[in-house]
């Protein structure tokens, strides 16, 4: 294992041994291979360069309690993938190769997977992109597919607290746009917001739909999910916010191993107050607490315990972690095995 202070790194880009890449040209991709090229030389004209056409994904390997390394439900980053690529024209990287490819990253860059109970762990990060010259609008012919690996800490500065979260008065994503798919595209146009967040002294921005402003979307870089004061779990419906995959599996440990009462559905802003708790969760903010929410003057805080976390945000995040560090039994074909 690297010689690394693993506890006290952040969520920044470290460089590892070695990173997978796959061309695709002539209608086909070529059988892929492991380099140790960090760099990528391309056109000036790339279709990635002019018209931001690339998508990507975001997943993490960890070391569990008994010293295996394995990763958290891969085949469905590969699924929402192919959506994004769909949704981008861009051609699909086949959902199998996707596993395999992310498996044999991680493989050569073993040493760069965290210990356990170290809270960091190994971030992959697949993504597309059009890279043959394009200059009249329309998608690329040529494309690359590469993940590399990077190890990673807490994705807020500061590690686990209550963070401070504003409603943003910029919109993330239009009613028919690119909200639910993971377009570098959605990224770029949050950089403004996020920036001046950040000088306004808050940790992130929350999105509202941009038809009505009146519902809850999500953050920049995360799903939101809320605990109402009876105990349920409520985490906003919306054809426009991404389709967040530790979402999805934290509705079902809500469900199956905790007992509680799950709700997806639209959230308006006006019932802020009637929650207990609120968290956001997604690959890199894991659960991360929020202790209030400002709209304009308006706060709304939230129990935050005595952890930093409420009890039932505490009871999810322990859960979800132990599932993915081996220290709680998965769900069936939840967590792959990589050695
Ligand atoms: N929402 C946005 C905008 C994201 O970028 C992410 C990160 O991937 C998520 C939600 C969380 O999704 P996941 O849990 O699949 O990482
Ligand atoms: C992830 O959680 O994997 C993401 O891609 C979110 C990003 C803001 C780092």
């Amino acid at each position: 294992m690297k010689n690394i202070d693993w506890s006290n790194i952040g969520f920044g880009y470290i460089k590892t041994d070695l990173r997978y890449v796959s061309n695709y040209k002539n209608g086909e991709w070529d059988e892929g291979c492991l380099t140790e090229d960090a760099n990528i030389t391309m056109s000036e004209c790339a279709c990635v360069l002019q018209y931001a056409q690339t998508c990507f994904e975001g997943l993490k390997a960890y070391t569990t309690a008994d010293g295996k390394i394995v990763c958290f439900r891969p085949d469905l980053n590969a699924a929402r993938m192919a959506d994004s690529c769909r949704r981008m024209k861009m051609p699909v990287f086949p959902e199998e190769r996707f596993v395999e490819a992310v498996v044999k990253t991680v493989e050569a860059n073993s040493e760069w997977v965290p210990p356990y109970g170290s809270g960091a762990s190994l971030y992959l990060r697949p993504y597309m992109f059009g890279y043959d010259s394009i200059i009249g609008v329309k998608p690329a012919n040529e494309f690359q597919f590469r993940i590399f690996a990077t190890p990673v800490g807490p994705y807020f500065k500061g590690g686990v607290r209550p963070l401070t979260l504003r409603i943003s008065d910029f919109d993330r994503a239009a009613p028919r746009g690119t909200g639910h798919i993971k377009a570098g595209l959605n990224y770029a146009m949050s950089l403004y917001a996020i920036v001046d967040a950040h000088e306004q002294g808050y940790d992130e921005n929350v999105y509202l739909d941009s038809a009505t402003r009146t519902h809850i979307e999500e953050t920049g870089g995360a799903n939101i999910i809320f605990v109402t004061k009876d105990g349920k779990l409520v985490t906003p419906k919306s054809d426009t916010i991404l389709p967040s995959i530790t979402r999805r599996s934290l509705l079902q440990v809500a469900k199956d191993y905790l007992g509680m009462e799950v709700e997806e559905r639209e959230v308006s802003l006006s019932e802020l107050d009637d929650f207990s708790e609120c968290g956001l969760c997604g690959t890199a903010a894991v659960i991360s607490p929020v202790g209030k929410i400002v709209d304009h003057g308006r706060e709304i805080c939230f129990d935050i315990g005595e952890s930093g976390m409420g009890n039932t945000v505490k009871k999810l995040y322990d859960t979800l972690t132990g599932i993915q560090m081996g220290t709680v039994t998965p769900p069936e074909g939840w967590v792959k095995v990589i050695k």
